[in-house]
């Protein structure tokens, strides 16, 4: 008992001696699973994680460089730290992913509070650096401005599966990268420069990495890649006996990770994002009909409607054979539903070019859309062309749009009424406590009444009114 009571004791001393860190997290999921395994890393270190600001050792912001406006966000938050800073000098302020790595020292210059700016495949360096700062800080001679800085792309920043030490804390739906970067050239896009050449992690690794997420009470996981559905094209050759029955000459695949993590005892559903036309194949179309844990739901999207567009993006297809993927999918997953991202106001998007998107919007039927405005970023071969596309009108063709987006999202949303199904349960609804919030198996959000603690992971919901976003339905077996 006694003994008990110090050891207790002296762990909580340990904990309150421990320093601790407040991470801010902007952007894709893609920037959340990294957040939680910067944040995994540093409690193995002793760290602990706080949810605010103002009792936290360190704060890390992972950024977004994908429109000037995410990158706005940084700085305005970061401007809003500085009086915080100098209150409390020690502070360590850190900034990290796609910002860091595009703007790279000028981050110090412009945010003079800034003490460490770490690339996108650094992120697990984070600790050391933070704490390098740390320790110049605490020597006589350093002056307090300690600072270090990372922002290479070098590949030995490989995002390991090892995760012993760490602490799952996804819940039942949790993410899972298993490839870096993006080996393709959209000409609006930030990300190959931010982000780097692909490089696919080993499907062992993942397999391994998803294991300790199931053993930890994950039960959906989010495959996450820029561009998923090139999963293994730079891993190297297998032997003839692996390679036998693989697609593209042997070399492992997206479809081979799907049938490995299938049989994964506890995993009840498989996610994909994002996956990009270009390499969509029969392969992976047979693979998501064979698994049935994969969600009939693809996040594939096509940009524009227009193939004048499309071929100024640099997109690599036409809507021709944009639809041909669609239909090869569908041949194999007739009930498949599809989100789109979309981009309005692209350099000389004309109101035809912009009516084509509207019309494949709608005739494609997606069911889930992000419409966004362009915005040039520097250094992308599109920012060469005149951004000649007029505010007012960018903003009303995203207005047009997302009121186009919204009645396809109904009519999807609809086709569910009265179709009892299995629905994953993900958490209590924010707004509505007594609401349960799940993904039916065509990731289509839906709430019904229920408690947490009483239902399983998946239950049985009659869905009964449909919403542009979402279904409510009852939950039962009548
Ligand atoms: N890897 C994904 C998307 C990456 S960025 C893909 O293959 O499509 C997420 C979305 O942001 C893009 O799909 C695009 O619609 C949008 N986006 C990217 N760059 C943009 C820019 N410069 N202006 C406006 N939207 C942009
Ligand atoms: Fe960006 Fe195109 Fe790759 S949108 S992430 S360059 S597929």
């Amino acid at each position: 008992m006694t003994r008990t009571r110090t050891r207790s004791r002296t762990e909580k001393d340990a904990a309150d001696a421990a320093p601790r860190l407040h991470v801010v997290t902007f952007g894709c999921q893609m920037n959340k699973y990294d957040s939680e395994r910067v944040e995994g890393r540093f409690r193995r270190r002793g760290w602990r994680t706080t949810s605010s600001a103002e009792d936290a050792d360190a704060i890390l912001f992972n950024t977004c460089s994908v429109r000037e406006h995410a990158e706005d966000r940084v700085w305005s938050w970061l401007g809003r730290l500085k009086r915080e800073k100098e209150r409390r000098p020690e502070l360590v302020v850190g900034v990290m992913g796609c910002m860091a790595q595009r703007v790279g020292e000028e981050l110090f210059r412009r945010a003079g509070h800034v003490d460490v700016v770490c690339g996108t495949r650094q992120l697990l360096h984070l600790p050391e650096l933070v704490e390098e700062v740390r320790a110049r800080r605490a020597e006589p001679a350093g002056g307090g401005r300690g600072r270090a800085r990372v922002l290479s792309l070098d590949t030995d920043g490989r995002v390991s599966a090892d995760r012993e030490g760490e602490v799952y804390e996804g819940g039942p739906h949790g993410y899972l990268a298993v490839m870096r970067g993006c080996d393709l050239a959209c000409s609006f896009c930030v990300v190959p420069s931010t982000r780097g050449r692909v490089q696919s992690r080993p499907i062992e690794d993942v397999v391994r990495e998803a294991r300790w997420m199931v053993e930890r009470g994950a039960r959906a996981i989010s495959l996450l890649g820029q561009t998923i559905d090139a999963y293994g094209r730079d891993l190297s050759l297998p032997g003839p006996e692996e390679a036998r029955g693989r697609g593209r000459g042997g070399r492992p695949g997206l479809a081979d990770l799907v049938y490995r993590l299938q049989e994964l005892e506890g995993l009840a559903r498989i996610r994909l994002v994002t996956l990009h036309p270009t390499y969509v194949d029969e392969h992976l179309a047979r693979a998501l009909r064979d698994c049935d844990k994969c969600d009939r739901f693809l996040p594939l999207p096509l940009q524009s409607g227009s193939d004048r567009v499309l071929a100024a993006m640099r997109r690599g297809y036409t809507t021709e054979l944009y639809r041909r993927r669609i239909d090869l999918l569908r041949e194999q997953l007739p009930d498949l539903e599809l989100a789109s991202d979309w981009i309005v106001g692209f350099p000389g998007e004309g109101e035809e070019d912009f009516r084509a998107s509207e019309r494949l919007l709608a005739d494609h039927g997606f069911a889930v859309n992000y419409v966004f405005k362009y915005s040039p970023r520097p250094g992308t071969t599109a920012a060469a062309l005149p951004d000649d596309v007029p505010e007012e009108v960018k903003k009303e063709r995203h207005q047009r749009l997302l009121a186009v987006a919204e009645r396809a999202g109904l009519e999807r949303h609809q086709r569910q009424i009265g179709r009892r199904q299995p629905v994953f349960v993900e958490e209590v609804s924010e707004r509505a406590p007594g609401t349960l919030v799940g993904r039916t198996f065509h990731n289509l959000a839906c709430t019904f009444e229920g408690e947490l603690e009483r239902v399983g992971p998946v239950v049985e919901v009659m869905p009964l009114e449909a919403s542009p976003y979402g279904l409510a339905g009852r939950m039962g077996a009548d």
